[in-house]
């Protein structure tokens, strides 16, 4: 049964409540099949009041991405231009991956409602409740070696950074490689998944997550010391299409510069935004750990470790702990 007439029964009587004896003589169903139907109603994000004497009354709607407005707005080349939007999935970056071995064109993006399992870098998992935050996943095709894939991360968290900032005027920084941070904690991560053939990229997955509307009770007890919100930073909360359509925007723009003029100008504008230069921190790469002061990126997207003799050390891949 599809639930649009269901909806409508409500629609029309706002506020009232409408008995399952009524609603199933309105639609010709069982009651039973109402009463399913107002189960995944409720799992869809609306919330409803049940009274054994009166029936059901809804009482508010979830507030869905409205991705057509989204679609709408774009002003972008290839950015966003196809979106295909979901309630709830295991992954945006599982959708996107299959769509990309497929022959997705670059640009085709797969958003979420809510992930069941969303992913992290290193393995984690990525708190992703339904309605609360920008959960997506975007088709790449950059025609670069695979060892620049770490440049596109960097690339992809400058141009988050840079719109995020625009959007709410909040102070967000950037934690080496990709994480972006508010006061120390994080509120958004990036991770590049890529499929390579030749030492070239086939395609690139940049999964991208921003706790836009989290409150506290959203996040595990052991995060709340690392993660926080838009939300939760600047007591009140956003227009989640208003992120994503400014972000697109930039991140193609980014994209195009970075094509015609390769990673230099990408640098800058990382430097320029990164709060992990100039202090002591302890890395921990997969051939042990390094402690230095990170001193800028090099032309390969890797970062420079100033050590304690005073040589300097591109590090590629590793897990920054806090400043020492
Ligand atoms: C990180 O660990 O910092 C990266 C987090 C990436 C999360 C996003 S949310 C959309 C996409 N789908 C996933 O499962 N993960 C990425």
């Amino acid at each position: 049964m599809n639930h649009e007439p269901l909806l409508r029964l409500f629609e029309d009587r706002p506020g009232e409540y409408i008995s399952g004896e009524s609603m199933s003589q309105e639609l010709g169903v069982s009651r039973t099949a109402i009463w399913k139907q107002i189960r995944k109603l409720e799992a869809a994000g609306y919330h409803f009041e049940a009274s054994r004497r009166l029936g059901y009354r809804l009482l508010s709607v979830p507030d869905n991405l409205a991705v057509e407005e989204l679609t709408s707005r774009l002003n972008t080349r290839s950015f966003g231009k196809t979106i295909h939007y979901f309630e709830t999935v295991e992954s945006t970056q599982n959708l996107a991956r299959t769509a990309a071995e497929e022959g997705a064109a670059e640009g085709t993006l797969f958003l979420a409602e809510q992930q069941v399992s969303g992913r992290g870098r290193m393995g984690r998992n990525w708190v992703s409740p339904r309605g609360k935050g920008v959960w997506m996943s975007m088709v790449m095709r950059p025609s670069v070696p695979i060892h620049f894939a770490p440049q596109l991360t960097l690339l992809t968290a400058v141009a988050l950074c840079r719109s995020l900032k625009r959007v709410t005027s909040l102070p967000i920084g950037i934690k080496w490689p990709n994480d972006l941070l508010i006061g120390g904690k994080k509120i958004s991560g990036i991770l590049l998944e890529s499929a390579a053939e030749d030492e070239r990229l086939r395609y690139v997955i940049a999964g991208i997550g921003i706790s836009v509307n989290l409150e506290e009770s959203d996040y595990p007890v052991e995060l709340l010391e690392k993660a926080t919100s838009l939300r939760i930073s600047a007591e009140r909360k956003w227009v989640r299409e208003d992120i994503i359509a400014e972000f697109l925007k930039e991140w193609e723009q980014l994209y195009f510069l970075y094509q015609e003029q390769g990673f230099s100008p990408i640098i800058t504008l990382w430097e320029a935004l990164s709060v992990s230069l100039g202090k002591t921190a302890r890395l921990m790469t997969p051939q042990g750990d390094i402690t230095g002061i990170p001193i800028g990126l090099d032309e390969s997207g890797a970062i420079r470790i100033q050590l304690a003799d005073g040589t300097v050390k591109p590090v590629f891949s590793a897990e920054m702990g806090e400043p020492l």
